[in-house]
């Protein structure tokens, strides 16, 4: 890492990451959310302006400090962080999506807030319609005019075995068309909000073996490996 950092290797390279988990509001009170806490997209910031790059964060209700030297844009919704990261991609050289988009969002915001049934004893639920929100990478893919721009996406997956969490990988990498794909096996208490984690990365001519490696440490460290990985991908087109 220090290598790297003093080489200043991401120099002249704008990157755009996206952090954090996007809310669709149910009404002015209530959303729908995620447990996304920004803590991989800013520790990639960090990493990216230590080496040198030009940093744009685009963030969805992240509460953490802005790590210093780079430009937070911010979005609420998944829509709104579709625009943002839109715009900030023109140009970009390396677009990383640590986001957690809502794949969801309510068909209709009610305009105040949802009332329980004036019934006090009838136990009545309640039903959401949801429809369907963009994908932002998927779309990035499709708009991409420069062919050298390197485009990474992430995927937290339940999956209980390495192999079904890289077989669910690579599904997703085939579908979504991005060129990198940051794995991570979710649930039972892993990930969302630790400082640690373990991830593996495919996509791209490094990832060889049928079982590309477990990358375990801080987020700090894996941010260093997911940009050694975006940047070979760049060097070699
Ligand atoms: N992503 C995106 N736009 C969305 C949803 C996801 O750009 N509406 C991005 C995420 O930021 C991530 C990658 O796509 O980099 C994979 O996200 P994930 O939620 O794992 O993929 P989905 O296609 O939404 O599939 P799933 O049904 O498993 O949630
Ligand atoms: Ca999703």
């Amino acid at each position: 890492i220090a290598a790297a950092a003093a080489r200043r290797d991401l120099a002249g390279l704008r990157i755009v990451i996206s952090a954090g988990g996007t809310h669709e509001p149910l009404d002015p009170v209530r959303f729908i959310g995620n447990a996304s806490s920004g803590r991989m997209g800013w520790a990639l910031a960090r990493a990216a302006v230590l080496r040198g790059a030009d940093v744009a964060l685009v963030a969805a209700n992240v509460t953490l400090p802005d790590p210093a030297g780079t430009e937070v844009r911010t979005a609420t919704t998944t829509r709104e962080l579709e625009e943002q990261v839109g715009k900030a991609a023109d140009g970009a050289d390396i677009v990383v999506m640590a986001a957690a988009p809502a794949d969801f969002r309510p068909a209709s915001e009610q305009p105040s807030k949802i009332k329980k049934s004036s019934s006090a004893d009838a136990d009545q639920g309640l039903e959401l319609s949801l429809v369907q929100n963009p994908d932002i990478l998927a779309g990035l893919v499709r708009a991409r005019t420069d062919q050298r721009q390197v485009l990474v996406g992430f995927a937290a997956e339940t999956a209980d075995t390495p192999e079904q969490l890289i077989s669910l990988g690579r599904d997703k990498l085939a579908r979504k068309g991005c060129d990198l794909l940051v794995l991570n096996a979710v649930g039972h208490g892993r990930v969302f909000g630790r400082a640690d984690s373990e991830i593996r990365i495919i996509g791209g001519s490094a990832d060889e073996s049928e079982t590309p490696p477990a990358l375990a440490g801080s987020k700090e460290l894996l941010a260093h490996h997911i940009l050694d990985a975006a940047l070979q991908v760049r060097s070699e087109r």
